[in-house]
């Protein structure tokens, strides 16, 4: 029952159209670790069919009858235990080289890569676009077909980029900078997630890679480039800019032309409402409508995501709806 039990917990991997599946290459960097796992796959899976085939065979053909005479006894075979040395180093020899030679090309970028970096925080993702001068967060924005070369870092423990369907995994490091390549071959949303042990929600650290045509990447960074609106007096949107700057909400977050903080805490919100994700990538949840989750969230942080360090502001549900307001207005 236990053996059923894991092996039906196993099989729920195989779920159609999972957004972490490590088999569906949308690029070619995944393609390469595919190229690399599909071989050694199949050779050792005919290596464990003839091994566990030839020891069923010994048992079953060789067992114990009644009658039968002890059968010759024998201490090992010098051309045996050279045959099933050699065979294995070659094959480990070959699968070594394309795959050590594997790594490194998919951490080392190419000449006319864009530039991005990837920050890791407790617990969401940071992005800059050091060319384009833009800061934004859990959404990734990618012009498809091209090559990205992301330089990655940590501002507080160690945690890992992950997204399955355009490359391995590689650990983001404080004080260190790791590199990896990111290309997606087609426009399309890749799923991505923290993949190292990072604190209370790990789990809840995600991350979105938007791959989208080049004219339309270029188009997203010139309205990303430009300073927030400023909401017109009077507006609910007005109100909630006040309780904004009322509140502890400017120590953490910077909004580029209202509220610029050196080194800031939290994510970037010049232009929250443009990504359709937040919270580290959780909300909103699958059929909660954005601003249904934004009121959960902005109401009480740290129930949402364990361990959360924007706080519970204590807001009233009018503050809230308020700020949300005017969050509207940052696209
Ligand atoms: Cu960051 Cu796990």
């Amino acid at each position: 029952m236990a053996a059923l039990g894991c092996l039906a917990l196993a099989l729920t991997a195989c779920i159609e159209n999972a957004p972490l599946d490590s088999l569906d290459a949308k690029g070619p960097f995944a393609e390469r670790i595919n190229g690399l796992f599909w071989p050694v796959f199949w050779v050792a899976t005919i290596i464990f069919v003839l091994v566990e085939g030839a020891i069923l065979v010994a048992a079953i053909v060789f067992r114990d009858r009644p009658g039968r005479a002890e059968p010759r006894q024998l201490h090992g075979s010098s051309r045996l235990e050279v045959l099933w040395t050699a065979i294995p180093t070659l094959i480990l020899a070959g699968i070594a080289f394309p795959t050590v030679s594997a790594v490194f090309d998919l951490t080392k970028c190419g000449g006319d890569a864009m530039p991005v970096e990837i920050i890791g925080h407790q617990w969401w993702f940071e992005y800059r676009y050091p060319q384009a001068d833009v800061v934004t967060a859990n959404v990734l924005v990618i012009p498809a077909g091209k090559e990205i070369c992301a330089s990655m870092t940590s501002e507080d423990v160690l945690h890992n980029f992950w997204v399955p369907n355009l490359n391995g995994k590689r650990y983001l490091v404080p004080g260190q900078t790791t590199t990896l390549r990111l290309q997606a071959y087609e426009p399309g949303e890749y799923w991505g997630h923290c993949a190292e042990f990072c604190g209370l929600s790990h789990s809840l650290m995600r991350a979105r890679v938007q791959a989208v045509p080049a004219a339309e990447f270029e188009a997203w960074i010139e309205a990303q480039q430009q300073p927030a609106p400023v909401p017109a007096e009077g507006t609910a949107a007005a109100v909630g800019l006040a309780v904004f700057q009322a509140r502890a909400c400017t120590q953490c977050h910077s909004i580029a032309g209202t509220n610029d903080v050196e080194n800031p805490f939290g994510p970037n919100l010049t232009h929250f409402a443009s990504r359709h994700v937040f919270a580290g990538a959780t909300l909103p949840e699958q059929g909660e409508e954005w601003s249904d989750a934004l009121k959960r969230w902005i109401a009480n942080p740290p129930e949402v995501k364990p361990g959360s360090y924007m706080p519970d502001l204590g807001l009233t549900e009018q503050e809230i709806e308020d700020v949300i307001a005017y969050l509207e207005t940052l696209q």
